[in-house]
């Protein structure tokens, strides 16, 4: 297949998220032309049932494609992924990477055998975390808790909010409280928005290692589109949002990405 080059890199997440998986992106690919669709009439997919999103996912999905006929979509969502990356896989002519907990990395580098695992709540009960566990990590102890409360904190920041150490230490408590759990010395970022509390979360947790799955990804994209051509410059990034638009704080944060125009589906 012949792919212009200003044909895009499409990301999709429910909101602000996926932007720790196009960071790292255009570190890598800085002249990618980039859709950024935050799915904000859905928002959050953490609280959602499987049905929902296996329904909601796809379908937005190819209009999305449809109307930006992207190079690659890029589903930077854990939950989206862990739940409804076959299905997309299958409704979609063009190439679809996934993000999922990177549980083999942190098994890899954990000393103390215990992991933890914070996600949506949707992302932690998938048979899909449960599955990785078992190939990856089965020598491992693996705590897993859900937070919507660490996905508000992030939307939060990238609204210019001011996000507290308390506030994290408070969110992530139920992992350190639990059996074995003072022994983590390591946690899996598993879903999207975590990273973007990174700073955050170190300081919480001094000495405790944060595996971000969102640098891998890049590599894995990069890898997908080698030989491609690409535009000598990038053209504005834009920013879809399915509900209300961004506020000016967040469309400051989008236009530090390169997403500088504004869209709504
Ligand atoms: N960023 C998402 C993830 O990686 C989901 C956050 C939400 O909408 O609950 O799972």
């Amino acid at each position: 297949m012949i792919i212009s080059s200003t044909a895009p890199l499409l990301f999709f997440d429910s909101g602000v998220g996926g932007l720790s998986v196009l960071g790292p992106t255009r570190a890598l690919l800085p002249s990618a032309p980039t859709v950024y669709v935050a799915d904000s009439a859905g928002f959050p997919y953490g609280k959602r049932s499987e049905a929902e999103i296996a329904s909601r996912v796809p379908a937005l999905l190819g209009r999305l494609v449809e109307r930006f006929r992207p190079r690659l979509a890029v589903i930077a969502c854990n939950t989206a992924s862990t739940i409804a990356l076959d299905h997309v896989r299958s409704a979609l002519d063009v190439p679809v990477v996934g993000t999922v907990p990177a549980i083999k990395p942190a098994a890899e580098q954990s000393r103390s055998r215990v992991i933890g695992v914070l996600g949506t709540e949707a992302t932690v009960r998938q048979p899909y975390v449960d599955d990785l566990a078992a190939r990856f990590a089965a020598d491992c102890t693996l705590i897993r808790q859900g937070s919507p409360a660490l996905v508000e904190l992030a939307e939060a920041k990238l609204s210019g909010g001011a996000v507290s150490v308390a506030d994290i230490a408070a969110a992530t408590k139920p992992m350190f409280a639990a059996d074995r759990g003072a022994q983590i010395d390591t946690i899996v970022l598993a879903c999207t928005h975590f990273p973007l509390l990174a700073d955050e979360l170190r300081a919480a947790h001094p000495g405790v290692a944060l595996v971000d799955g969102g640098p891998g990804i890049a590599r894995r994209i990069a890898f997908l589109t080698r030989g491609q051509p690409w535009p000598e410059a990038p053209p504005p990034g834009i920013a879809v949002f399915t509900g209300e638009p961004p506020s000016p704080a967040l469309a400051a944060a989008l236009a530090r990405y390169g997403l500088h125009e504004v869209q709504t589906l």
